[in-house]
């Protein structure tokens, strides 16, 4: 069995997903939420799936290896970043040497790094006039989304798509890859 830990700091879209998808795998457990908001909409669902959540703080997280012992104890495998906005340590990103995986909004390298995340990626896909937009699905190391890439897929946009059409385009694909995604590289 691997368990996973999923990290997230918002509303949990992608969150739900995963844990929807793996509810019946008898070889993937999303085991654990972590949160840094305690009001985050995304440990409501977890807990109505009967998963455990940690609720965490920023002096904690970058000051203390608390974590570290709270996931070890839990046996967590892997780590899912699923709108997760903090900077992972560098003592996480030793201890789960490609082991922590994030989903990026965008075609990185492009529109990604340090602010790059929710409508403010679409935005400047919209100003830059692109063609195409997409996700991202990689390893995280200890910079912004600069980790080696797994997974990307695209979509096409059109000239009048507004910001908020690109962000529902590219959150449709977002819903329907990254579950798979994680289960075909839990198995590689
Ligand atoms: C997603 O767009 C993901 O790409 C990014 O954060 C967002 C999380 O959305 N890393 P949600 O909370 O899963 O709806």
């Amino acid at each position: 069995m691997k368990n996973l830990a999923i990290f997230a700091s918002g509303t949990g879209t992608n969150a739900k997903k995963i844990i929807e998808y793996f509810h019946t795998n008898s070889h993937i457990n999303v085991r654990l939420v972590v949160s840094n908001k305690k009001d985050a909409p995304v440990l409501g669902i977890a807990q109505e799936n009967n998963i455990e959540t940690l609720v965490i703080n920023r002096q904690d997280f970058y000051e203390t290896k608390q974590l570290l012992q709270e996931l070890r104890q839990r046996e967590i495998d892997w780590i899912i970043l699923a709108g997760f906005l903090w900077l992972i340590p560098d003592y996480l990103v030793k201890a789960f040497d490609r082991k922590i995986i994030n989903i990026h909004p965008a075609l990185l390298p492009k529109y990604g790094g340090k602010g790059m995340y929710g409508m403010r990626v679409h935005e400047a896909v919209k100003a830059a006039h692109e063609h195409e937009s997409g996700i991202t699905i990689h390893y995280v190391n200890e910079h912004y989304d600069k980790g080696s890439i797994i997974f990307q897929e695209k979509c096409v946009l059109e000239p009048n798509d507004t910001s908020e059409d690109i962000a529902h385009k590219v959150q449709a694909l977002e819903h329907q890859y990254f579950a798979p995604v994680i289960e075909k590289l839990l198995q590689s």
